[in-house]
């Protein structure tokens, strides 16, 4: 069985994440940033990553996913917000959407440190957007952000990870016998 790790990172915390799913999946195998991924023909099983921009997987990975087609995939990916919020539900839906017409074999997705940018722009120009602008809750939930993804994280990346992994592998050994 023939892996590719492809990922979209703009600082870094996507990045760590498929680096750990990489380190845990079997030989053969390959990783590339999303604007420098091969064709995903001869591989088996696909571990695509984004980075949430504005409630999605940003530009450079959605241009990715829909390359792909009839394949095997998990899904994984980090943003400011927690996880397990309406927002982090919304966005790993509306993701795993664009993956329509392949198998998905699972979804991973944890917190990622908030570029120090745009934190700064929500206390400044954004500070009275309803939305956007800096509340005692969102610079709570900032402060949780900074220490993602952690070690937790990149340990719980590898096993979901892995377990996809096996499993695909037990399926093509089946499909081998039965030839
Ligand atoms: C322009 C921009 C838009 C973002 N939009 C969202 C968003 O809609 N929801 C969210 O939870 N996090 C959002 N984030 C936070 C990032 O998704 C998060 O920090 C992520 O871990 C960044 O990953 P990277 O380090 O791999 O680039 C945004 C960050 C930036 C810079």
């Amino acid at each position: 069985m023939k892996s590719l790790v492809v990922y979209s990172s703009l600082t870094g915390n996507t990045r760590k994440v498929a680096e750990a799913i990489y380190n845990a999946l079997p030989e053969p195998k390959e990783i590339h940033p999303s604007d420098e991924a091969p064709s995903p023909e001869d591989f088996d099983f696909i571990a695509t990553g984004f980075w949430v921009d504005k409630g999605t997987a940003d530009a450079k990975s959605r241009q990715f996913m829909e390359t792909l087609s009839g394949k095997k995939v998990g899904l994984f990916g980090t943003l400011g917000a927690y996880p397990d919020s309406d927002h982090g539900r919304q966005c790993i839906t509306r993701v795993s959407e664009l993956l329509a017409g392949n198998q998905l074999c699972g979804t991973f997705l944890c917190q990622g440190k908030v570029d120090p940018k745009l934190i700064k722009m929500m206390e400044t120009t954004m500070k009275d957007d309803p939305h956007h602008g800096m509340t005692p809750e969102r610079r709570k939930r900032h402060e949780e952000a900074a220490k993602h993804p952690d070690k937790n994280d990149l340990i719980n990346a590898a096993g979901a990870f892995a377990g996809m992994a096996k499993a695909i592998c037990l399926d093509l050994e089946k499909k081998e016998v039965r030839g």
